[in-house]
């Protein structure tokens, strides 16, 4: 354990090797999950624990460190934080669940915790621990409707959860600032926490009004400079775009990268910022990344069998419950023989709905009548991202 102030400690676990979370985010540096003790005068308590995987070595810490725990702060029901929960209760059978009404309800039919040990807590509540109060702010959907924020209020610190998180490992305890965080932070922050911008945005507000003196997430380095991610979520969680598109590709025979080429210098060489993505090379993250700013996306397809690509429908899947900011959508591609590329990319789109741009599709290699129509699709972008531009 680690002290970060007078009773406060930090207990968490570095997962180096992890490659994946949630068997579907792609972990380059693995990830850690924080846990945090704070020992009052009288009481002690847990923020959070630990991903069971872990639970020898975490229980290891928290015997070792002799501290009895009277109180277990769960702000969010996910395994990854919880999964330690029942054999805490079970190491101390005096200590009790402090959570939000809806974490109750998750913790009990996730991990079989006994409603009897659960106490709900609700927004602004407080538990006094001997000289520090942990007060508690109820903040849903970032990312599971059942999380709250914990706040100290003698040292002002902020307990947030995963919100400010990044799956990153090559710190100490504080946040270095450099830009491989912010790119960590960036990319956590797109896979998990752009489904919910406008409650991102929403909390900032507060944690700004707040003025916490440390933020102190559930996975990642701990905040001594608060502004550093708070300006960070700020322009993520903007309403604003850039004049950028995302062109994520797949071609088999050549002919629809030819295309997706076409269209990139054409929208260059309007001043458009085209982030191009191999389908069959890019991580789900980097989409994700691409798209927090992007104003629109174009998919480059070739046809399989009678549809478009499978890699291209993921990409229009993900794009849709990410839930970006793009204002319009596109797609280019090439076809053998028949079929439709455009329909099934159409029907992903149910949550996000962006304007729906004409396609382009060539049969087999593309024709002058074929690149003529990307000029036309050029001039269509470039047109909406002029108007943007212009809006106040
Ligand atoms: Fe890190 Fe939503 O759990």
């Amino acid at each position: 354990m680690t002290e970060i102030a007078n009773g406060v400690f930090y207990c968490g676990i570095h997962d180096r090797d992890r490659k994946v979370f949630d068997q579907l985010v792609p972990l380059p540096q693995g990830t850690t999950y924080n846990s945090y003790l704070v020992s009052g005068t009288g009481k002690t308590a847990l923020i959070d624990t630990m991903y069971e995987k872990f639970g020898g070595e975490y229980l290891d810490m928290i015997r070792k460190s002799g501290f009895r725990i009277d109180y277990i702060i769960s702000n969010h029901a996910e395994p990854d934080h919880s999964g330690m929960i029942p054999r805490l209760l079970e190491e101390f059978p005096d200590a009790e669940v402090l959570c939000s009404a809806k974490c109750a309800e998750n913790l009990t039919n996730m991990l079989h915790v006994s409603p009897e040990r659960i106490r709900t807590v609700a927004d602004a509540d407080k538990l006094e621990l001997g000289g520090k109060t942990l007060r508690f702010i109820s903040a849903p959907w970032v990312h599971w409707p059942d999380t709250m924020f914990t706040y100290l209020e003698e040292e002002k610190f902020l307990f947030s959860c995963d919100y400010f998180g990044a799956h990153y490992t090559d710190f100490e305890l504080y946040a270095d600032e450099s830009p491989e965080l912010a790119n960590a932070a960036k990319r956590y922050y797109s896979e998990i926490m752009m489904p919910f911008r406008s409650f991102c945005r929403k909390y900032l507000v507060k944690v700004e009004e707040l003025s916490p003196s440390m933020i102190l997430p559930s996975h990642g380095p701990v905040y001594r400079n608060p502004s550093f991610i708070e300006n960070l979520y700020d322009e993520w969680t903007s309403e604003s775009v850039s004049r950028k598109i995302l062109l994520p590709y797949v071609s088999m025979y050549d002919n629809s990268r030819i295309m997706c080429e076409y269209l990139a210098g054409g929208l260059r060489k309007r001043g458009v910022q085209v982030a191009t993505a191999d389908l069959m090379e890019a991580d789900e993250g980097e989409l994700a990344m691409e798209l927090i700013d992007a104003a629109g996306i174009v998919f480059g397809t070739s046809m399989v069998l009678t549809g478009p690509h499978p890699k291209t429908v993921y990409a229009a899947y993900l794009t849709n419950i990410l839930r970006p900011k793009i204002k319009f959508y596109a797609l280019v591609g090439s076809f053998g023989w028949a079929g439709n590329l455009s329909a099934p990319v159409d029907a992903c789109f149910t949550l996000t709905k962006p304007e729906k741009l004409a396609p382009v599709i060539a049969k087999g290699k593309p024709t002058s009548s074929d690149f003529a129509k990307l000029d036309i699709l050029v001039d269509e972008i470039t047109s909406r991202l002029d108007s943007l531009a212009k809006a106040p």
